[in-house]
C-alpha cells in the first residue's frame, strides 16, 4: 500500500498478554503529544518537539500511517511502535530495509512493555513479509534502548558516529524453518 510495501493496513489489533497493537485513533492525540514533547523520551533523539507545535500542529487523528502502532495498555496509549522502510537510509547496510523505532511514555518504561510490543509487532511483521531482515539503529549510550534489541533478537551490523554520538546500527533476521 505505501513505503512498507504490499500490506493490508491496518492489520486486526494485535493482542499480547498485557498489550493491545493497534492503529491510532482521535483518544490517543494527548499521550502522542506527551510522547513527542518528553526531554526524557528524547534525551538520545535529539530533543523533543515544542509542546505548543506539536498542539497546533498534530492531526484530530495522530500517527495515522502504515506501519505505525500505538502500544494501548488498559486502554491507555503508552507507546508507539513503528515500522518504515528507508529506501535512502544514510547507512547503505541498511537502505531499502524496513527499519524498527519505538518510542515509551517514561512512567511504563522497566515493566518490560517494550519488549512485549516490539515482540509482537516483529512477529507481525514476519507474517507479511517472510524471510525480510529489520534493522535498527540507536545511540550505544542508549543503555536501555540497547538491552531491548539485544532481547529481540538483533545484532551489530557496524558503529558509526553521527549526531555528536556513538551509534549502533543492528539487523534481525527471522527465523528460518530449521531454527
Ligand atoms: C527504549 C525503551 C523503549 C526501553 O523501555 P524499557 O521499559 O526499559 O524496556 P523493556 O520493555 O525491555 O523493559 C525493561 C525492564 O523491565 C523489567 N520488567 C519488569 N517486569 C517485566 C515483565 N513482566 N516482563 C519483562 N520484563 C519486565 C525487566 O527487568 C527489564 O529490565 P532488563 O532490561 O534489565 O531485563 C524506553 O527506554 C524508551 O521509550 N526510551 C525513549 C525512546 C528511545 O530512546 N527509543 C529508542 C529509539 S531507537
Amino acid at each position: 500500500m505505501t513505503e512498507l510495501g504490499p500490506v493490508a493496513w491496518p492489520p486486526a489489533p494485535i493482542r499480547t498478554e498485557r498489550l493491545v497493537l493497534r492503529e491510532s485513533e482521535a483518544r490517543d492525540r494527548a499521550a502522542f503529544i506527551e510522547l513527542h514533547s518528553s526531554a526524557e523520551v528524547h534525551t538520545y533523539l535529539g530533543g523533543p518537539r515544542p509542546r505548543d507545535e506539536l498542539e497546533r500542529e498534530v492531526p484530530e487523528v495522530p500517527g495515522r500511517r502504515p506501519g505505525t502502532f500505538v502500544v494501548d495498555l488498559d486502554g491507555a496509549m503508552i507507546g508507539q511502535i513503528q515500522l518504515v522502510r528507508e529506501p535512502e537510509h544514510h547507512r547503505p547496510a541498511a537502505a531499502g530495509k524496513v527499519d524498527l523505532g519505538y518510542l515509551f511514555l517514561p512512567r511504563v518504561w522497566g515493566f518490560g512493555y517494550a519488549a512485549e510490543a516490539c515482540a509482537a509487532a516483529l512477529d507481525w511483521f514476519d507474517s507479511v513479509f517472510p524471510g525480510e531482515p529489520v534493522v535498527l539503529a540507536t545511540q550505544t549510550a542508549n543503555v536501555a534502548s540497547m538491552r531491548l534489541v539485544a532481547k529481540l533478537g538483533f545484532t551489530e551490523v557496524e558503529r558509526f558516529h553521527a549526531w555528536d554520538a556513538e551509534q549502533w546500527l543492528g539487523m534481525r533476521s527471522p527465523a528460518t524453518p530449521s531454527d
